[in-house]
């Protein structure tokens, strides 16, 4: 035995890559917009989290340069330590206002910020309750944290409560959901949640990562959504998605906040965010603000998509947000399908098992506010075609 003999054993990628069907680490030589240039070819971009289209607005790649030549390329050190800039703080105090919490604190990646807040604030003796579809950076945080583990099926607050209601009321636990599904496209039920969790001495968690700039007013996420801001006791979110950067952040009251500078160990033994990514964040911030349009014609855009896809009869499960996926329920259909779609100029993401059960094989679109009617319409087309060619539909 060896130890890598499980890297030598693992041929699958290879064995797709001779048929031509792998569909991954795929090089991308422009810029992340609606069009995309990969290996030469100019393909229409469905499958990018980039749900306002920042990652190419003016405003927000001047303030990353400007950032650069301010502080240069980057921190060289913790924040604990000496990586805070204060621009790191302005965009603390911007995004505790945003989400309406007393205070926030920054990570380099949104999975940093759910591994050291999920494993700093639970701890021994004490229970975490996560959703059957949350991200794996959740689960991975619950991993770090001594917690006992229990997980309740997707958005099923039946299961919720059966799971809650077996645990001694005494006992803290801790209720870890994402606001809107990454692979499902659904929102969760939070007013729901929030009236278990104070029925059963729990706190509750939302991560927020594709719901920032999709849902609530300005994009302020799922809390604002639902009118639940008080009630929702911890918010994370990702600068990768609708806020264009790279990076992430948790909210909550200052006592929380307080403990989690001191106790996160993705925070204290990691550097601190890009003078750029940072900088990114706050233009996006500022432009979500000023800009509400593009929220409007983001939903504009899902409706299109999800009418089209829907009146060619294919399955979209219970997405109600701008990522649609395409149920197909097989891992070679799939990866058929998104080879073909590329092959026709329509870049999308394949969902595979085991990434969800084998019948929930999916194809991922996802919409941004600026892609056009007609390159919708004309992904639509594409859509249709390998449809029926592959008898999805
Ligand atoms: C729901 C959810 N949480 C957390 C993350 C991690 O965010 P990041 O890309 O900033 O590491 C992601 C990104 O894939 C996500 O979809």
């Amino acid at each position: 035995m060896d130890l890598f003999d499980k890297c030598k054993n693992f041929t699958k990628s290879k064995e797709l890559e001779e048929v031509g069907l792998y569909p991954y680490f795929q090089p991308i030589s422009s810029k992340q917009d609606t069009e995309v240039i990969i290996n030469g070819k100019k393909v229409l971009m469905f499958g990018s989290n980039s749900y306002l289209g920042l990652t190419v607005h003016p405003k927000v790649k001047k303030a990353a340069m400007d950032a650069v030549e301010k502080y240069g390329t980057g921190c060289a050190g913790s924040r604990f330590l000496n990586g805070t800039l204060d621009i790191h703080e302005e965009l603390e105090e911007k995004l505790a206002e945003f989400v309406n919490k007393e205070k926030a604190i920054l990570f380099s990646t949104g999975f940093q910020a759910n591994l050291g807040a999920i494993s700093a604030l639970a701890n021994k003796n004490e229970y975490i309750i996560l959703d059957k579809s949350d991200h794996a950076s959740i689960v991975d945080g619950t991993r770090l944290s001594d917690a006992t583990i229990k997980r309740f099926l997707h958005n099923n607050m039946c299961s919720l409560e059966k799971v809650l209601s077996s645990i001694d009321i005494n006992v803290p636990k801790f209720i870890i959901v994402d606001g809107v599904y990454s692979m499902d496209g659904d929102i969760t039920n939070l007013p729901e949640i929030i009236k278990l969790k104070n029925r059963y001495n729990a706190k509750v968690m939302v991560d927020d990562a594709h719901s920032f700039g999709v849902i609530g007013k300005n994009g302020r996420g799922t809390a604002n959504y639902y009118n639940l801001e008080d009630e929702t006791d911890v918010i994370m979110g990702t600068f990768s998605k609708s806020f264009a950067s790279l990076g992430g952040f948790i909210a909550s009251s200052e006592e929380v906040i307080e403990y989690l500078r001191h106790f996160a160990r993705s925070l204290i033994f990691s550097a601190s965010i890009t003078p750029s990514s940072t900088a990114a964040v706050l233009a996006s911030l500022e432009i979500m603000q000023k800009e509400p349009e593009l929220i409007e014609k983001l939903w504009e855009n899902t409706k299109r998509m999800r009418n089209g896809v829907l009146d060619m009869g294919y399955n979209i499960g219970v997405s109600t947000t701008p990522i649609i996926p395409l149920i197909v329920g097989d891992n070679e259909k799939v990866l058929m399908m998104r080879k073909i779609l590329f092959e026709n100029g329509v870049f999308v993401n394949p969902v595979v098992s085991p990434a969800v059960p084998p019948n929930q094989t999916l194809i991922r679109l996802s919409l941004m506010a600026t892609h056009t009617f007609k390159q919708i319409d004309l992904a639509l087309e594409k859509i249709y075609e390998v449809g029926k060619q592959l008898k999805i539909i």
